[in-house]
């Protein structure tokens, strides 16, 4: 049976307010159900981060929370920064070496080696991003995602047939159990996705900014029979 994983990345998105909102609908929107099958990660703004945790606290809701980023250093004089030390008080995962910080923020293999490093040694479980099967991942990451630069936000998503052969290429060379795939993921096309054999999960953008559109990219994938 294979339990699907599906992260939600808002982003550079969300106001607490709206953070709030999305997590109120999204309690209405499950009822009591515990969405058995999958593990739910949300991966919010470090702003929001603290009142999430206390709503999913508070409402009993299944979703793990991920920062986005993390600080390539220890807590100290580093401005703008945040540390390990300080996420793990907030979230369990991670996002590591996603294409829009290689893209805008010029990080490089060397800086998110070191990032993961500093998560693993706080105690994080890491999601670690890569474009394709030649970018190198850093040893003890819990989840890869494979998210090609061409089907980033652009609503073209690499095939599902090219993504199995991808991601089941990662899995051998990586030797990591839980690889997903993102790039334009929406509830139409989830099913295409997590029903190939070696996919787990997606990791979509656009999609998870909506309550309802998530739930029911949620709702997709466990219907498509891929966790029987
Ligand atoms: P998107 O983002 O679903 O908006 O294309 C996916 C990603 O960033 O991996």
């Amino acid at each position: 049976m294979k339990q699907l994983f599906i992260a939600g990345n808002w982003k550079s998105n969300k106001t607490i307010a709206e953070a709030t909102e999305w997590l109120q609908s999204f309690k209405a929107l499950i009822g009591e159900s515990a969405l058995n099958g999958v593990k739910v990660v949300i991966a919010a703004p470090y702003t929001v981060l603290p009142v999430a945790k206390y709503h999913i606290g508070a409402m009993g809701l299944p979703i793990e929370l991920a920062a986005q980023n993390i600080s390539p250093f220890e807590s100290g004089a580093y401005t703008g920064e945040i540390s390990g030390s300080m996420l793990v008080e907030l979230v369990s995962w991670v996002i590591i070496g996603h294409s829009e910080r290689r893209k805008h923020f010029g990080e490089t293999d060397e800086v998110l080696f070191k990032k993961v490093e500093k998560a693993k040694a706080a105690g994080l479980s890491v999601i670690y991003c890569v474009q394709d099967t030649e970018i190198a991942v850093p040893p003890n990451v819990d989840v890869i995602g494979y998210e090609p630069y061409f089907a980033i936000g652009t609503g073209k998503t690499d095939s599902p047939e090219n993504a199995e052969k991808v991601i089941a290429a990662i899995k051998a060379k990586a030797k990591v159990k839980t690889v997903i795939y993102g790039g334009s993921v929406t509830p139409e096309n989830v099913a295409t996705f997590v029903s190939q054999p070696s996919i787990d999960g997606v990791l979509p953008g656009g999609a998870s900014l909506v309550s309802e559109t998530f739930v029911s990219l949620i709702r997709s994938a466990l219907g498509s029979g891929s966790n029987t």
